[in-house]
């Protein structure tokens, strides 16, 4: 049977979820994504919400308004993704979403462990270490955001509890705070699975939804996402549903987990990058259940990998004109070709790369069958 996802009164199908990345889920690729089709939901970057209300010219980088540019008219379904900790800040700019630019769905970012927000900012995973506090927060922007549905997305914890029995039952180690003097952050650790206590918050605050990427904070990416840490919090969540995230790299796991785990969607995040294709890979299979039986279940051919790597450069020289697009379009670019006759010396040379014509001669040339 094939589940149906959906987020308040927003249905997701397929139940395929893109996941926001800073630094790339921009226009272009949302845009990639869904000409290709095959994801529910396609994600915006997150905004910093102390960002966007100072809305700061960032030298080199761009702005949260740099952002949002174009987003009113952009296809929907879409989800906006905040983040902050600060409940006034997080609940206006949440609403200012919902009301002005009319995104799909608002999401609050708690798993975020880059310095700037966990650290600095004491935003993203670091709330994971007060439950109560995420309720509160989830609450507010669910208030200032109504009837636009309201989620979260998290992380299993902080770091992972020195104690087997604490982990087992997927609760916070309250007599584990410690101080972690090897922390540059110097900032207060709270070691345990604290997804299942969040996960009750955050229904109870009224958001739709919510997202576990199986890793714990601490962990950066490193090691595996834990699908039965993320499966575990299906027990803690009564009517709203879980979507799972991690390591899911192709079309056959996409649905495997989609079946084998107790999620209500699955969210494709780093995978994806150099595969736009990958959600209509995976919703095909799902649909057809047969690996055979449609063209795009198999390996796609190298002409229309070529095709979709110029239409998407096409894409990012629109969106941040043909300097900065073609910048921009060397970090996608290299992820293009995995294991292709000629794909290492295309990454080698995408350096060098300064003019779109450039671009589509060296992608002739090193990129092969
Ligand atoms: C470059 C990069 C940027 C990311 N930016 C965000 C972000 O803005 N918000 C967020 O919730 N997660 C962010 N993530 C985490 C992803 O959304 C996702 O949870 C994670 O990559 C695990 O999924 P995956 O294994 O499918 O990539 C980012 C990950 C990467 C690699």
């Amino acid at each position: 049977m094939i589940k149906t996802l959906q987020i308040g009164s927003i249905p997701i199908d397929p139940p395929f979820l893109m996941a926001p990345m800073a630094g790339f889920t921009n226009r272009a690729y949302r845009d990639t994504v869904r000409a290709l089709g095959g994801c529910g939901l396609p994600a915006l970057e997150m905004i910093s919400a102390r960002g966007f209300v100072s809305q700061k010219e960032r030298v080199g980088e761009e702005s949260e308004l740099d952002r949002l540019r174009g987003v009113a008219e952009e296809p929907r379904p879409l989800a906006a993704q905040i983040w902050d900790n600060d409940p006034g800040k997080l609940a206006m700019v949440g609403a200012k979403l919902a009301y002005e630019y009319q995104v799909s769905v608002v999401d609050i970012n708690f798993g975020c462990p880059a310095h700037d927000v966990a650290g600095k900012a004491q935003s993203g995973s670091f709330l994971l270490r007060d439950p109560e506090r995420v309720g509160r927060l989830v609450e507010r922007v669910v208030k200032a955001c109504h009837p636009t549905p309201v989620t979260a997305k998290i992380r299993l914890g902080i770091a992972p509890s020195q104690n087997p029995k604490a982990e087992s039952q997927s609760k916070l180690c309250h007599d584990e705070i410690i101080r972690d003097q090897n922390n540059i952050d110097d900032h207060t650790f709270i070691y345990g699975n604290c997804a299942g206590e969040i996960a009750v918050a955050v229904e109870q605050a009224g958001a739709a939804a919510l997202t576990v990427h199986g890793r714990y904070a601490k962990q950066m990416f490193s090691g595996t996402a834990d699908w039965d840490a993320i499966a575990a919090v299906k027990s803690n969540l009564n009517k709203i549903p879980l979507i799972g995230n991690g390591d899911i790299d192709s079309p056959g796991k996409a649905v495997d987990f989609l079946k084998r785990y107790p999620v209500d969607g699955i969210m494709i995040g780093r995978a994806a990058i150099g595969r736009p294709w990958l959600f209509r890979q995976a919703s095909e299979l799902l649909l057809t259940e047969s690996e055979r039986s449609s063209e795009w279940i198999s390996t796609i051919p190298i002409e229309r990998e070529r095709t979709i790597l110029f239409q998407f450069c096409e894409r990012m020289i629109q969106q941040f004109g043909d300097e900065r697009g073609m910048v921009m379009m060397r970090k996608f670019a290299c992820r293009y070709g995995s294991g292709r006759r000629g794909a290492r010396e295309f990454r080698r040379a995408i350096g060098t790369v300064h003019s779109q014509k450039a671009f589509q001669k060296l992608v002739d040339e090193t990129f092969q069958e």
